[in-house]
This record gives C-alpha cells, sequence and structure tokens, in this order.
C-alpha cells in the first residue's frame, strides 16, 4: 500500500464519519428520512464530494436510512420518524476517487429495553470484530468472534449481507462474513482496507428484499441494528478510519 493511498482513504472516510456527525441533531421525531437525504447530499457536495450511493445500481438516493425491522438499504422517503424508532444511516462518500463507508444508529426518543439492548449488542459487535483483526490473521476469525458474542444475547447475525473490500471501488475483495463459517477464510494482509458492519437481528437471521428492489427487511419482522466501520490493516497495527 501507498502512504498516499492511506491519506486519500482517511480523508474519504473522515467525510463519511463528519457526514453522521453533522445529521445528528436532526434525526429527531418528527423529521421524515428524504429530509434526512437532502440535508446529507447538501453536506456532502458542500465538502465537494459525493455520494457513492447515488445512482449505485440504481440506488435513488445519498444516503440509507433503515428503519426497525429494516436490515439495510432503506431507501430515504416521506417516512417521518416517529418515538421509539430506531434508525441506521449509512453513509458512503467519493472524494478524489476513494470511497469513505460508516454507519451508525440513532434512537428517536425513548425506545423499548428490547430495542435499546439491540443497538447496544450491535455496537459492541462491531468493536468485537475489529478485535478480531490481525494483521496476517485470517478473515474468518471476525465472523466467528462477532457470532460467539451476539449469540450470547440470543439475537442473531444476518447472512445475506457482508462487509467488503473498499478503496477506489465502492465494493471489492475481500468479502467479510460476519457469522461463523467454521473456515479459515483468507489470510488479513497490510495494506487491506475493507469494512466491517455486522446486522444484529432481535429474532432470527433470515432477510428477504421488498418490492421496491433495495429494502431489506427481516423476515419474522424482528428489529435489526448495525453499526459500521471502514478499517485499514497496517504491518503492526489495525486502524479505525471513520472513528
Ligand atoms: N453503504 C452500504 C454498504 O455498507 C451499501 C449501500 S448500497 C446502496 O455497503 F445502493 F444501497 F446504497
Ligand atoms: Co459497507
Ligand atoms: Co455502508
Amino acid at each position: 500500500m501507498d502512504r498516499s493511498d492511506i491519506c486519500g482513504m482517511a480523508v474519504a472516510c473522515e467525510l463519511a464519519k463528519g457526514v453522521l456527525d453533522f445529521i445528528e441533531s436532526f434525526v429527531v421525531s418528527g423529521v421524515s428520512t428524504g429530509e434526512l437525504d437532502d440535508l446529507c447530499s447538501d453536506f456532502i457536495k458542500s465538502n465537494g464530494a459525493v455520494s457513492a450511493t447515488l445512482g449505485y445500481n440504481g440506488f435513488p438516493k445519498s444516503i440509507c436510512t433503515s428503519v426497525n425491522n429494516v436490515v439495510c438499504h432503506g431507501i430515504p422517503g416521506p417516512y417521518r420518524l416517529k418515538s421509539g424508532d430506531i434508525v441506521n444511516i449509512d453513509v458512503t462518500v467519493v472524494v478524489d476517487g476513494w470511497h469513505g463507508d460508516t454507519s451508525r444508529m440513532f434512537v428517536i426518543g425513548g425506545c423499548t429495553k428490547l430495542a435499546e439492548k439491540l443497538v447496544d449488542v450491535a455496537k459492541r459487535a462491531l468493536a468485537v470484530g475489529i478485535d478480531a483483526v490481525r494483521p496476517y490473521g485470517y478473515i474468518g476469525d471476525i465472523g466467528a468472534a462477532i457470532q460467539r458474542f451476539v449469540d450470547r444475547y440470543g439475537f442473531s447475525v444476518v447472512r445475506d449481507y457482508c462487509g467488503h473490500g473498499i478503496g477506489r471501488n465502492f465494493h471489492q475483495e475481500p468479502t467479510i462474513v460476519h457469522y461463523d463459517t467454521h473456515e479459515k477464510g483468507s489470510q488479513i494482509i497490510p495494506g487491506m482496507f475493507f469494512t466491517i458492519e455486522p446486522m444484529v437481528n432481535a429474532g432470527g437471521y433470515k432477510t428477504k428484499v421488498l418490492n421496491d428492489g433495495w429494502t431489506v427487511v427481516t423476515v419474522d419482522k424482528s428489529l435489526s441494528a448495525q453499526f459500521e466501520h471502514t478499517i485499514a490493516v497496517n504491518e503492526n497495527s489495525v486502524e479505525i478510519l471513520t472513528l
């Protein structure tokens, strides 16, 4: 990896994180997910960047907003957030050709104990996954650690969507599976950039895609939560670029 590669990635990832920081105060009861998209879109443009999701395989918006039982890829629209909702906002920006990808959960007003627990476990599941990354270790260690952790709470890890290599492309090798495949997987090599983004369901792990072709929901209608970071693997360390 070129030193300039890590600089390019750091800049893109810092902006992606900056979008989430920027939008936080607007994520309140009564706001529509479409309004949140407009705000993020303007913020991204005013920073001289572009959204990677806008037009990606035809995705129509600049961010993903996934509410309650929506696992990921929710399309911003007229839906107004209300007290008790949990929503994931997922932002991917491109700066000078480099991609930064991160998401986090926001809780609207007071939510149920279950929702609170789920969001907490999803956040810690990401931390556990990142902790399992070792230069010259194996990709399989990541999902094994995440699933062992999530199982303790009786929640489940989504299998249909994975973390991914990232850099000049939005999605590239390696694929980061978030559950235990009981396989070592490929080796983690310094110079790699990839995301870890475990989706944790309160019920079963199964998902389906709605008729809009994008919105992924839990089959059993249970709540789902997700946090995502983009990381860089160095010779002797692991850096969270979207922190
Ligand atoms: N940001 C998502 C990810 O973490 C991908 C969104 S693709 C979209 O990989 F088209 F749905 F926006
Ligand atoms: Co991602
Ligand atoms: Co993302």
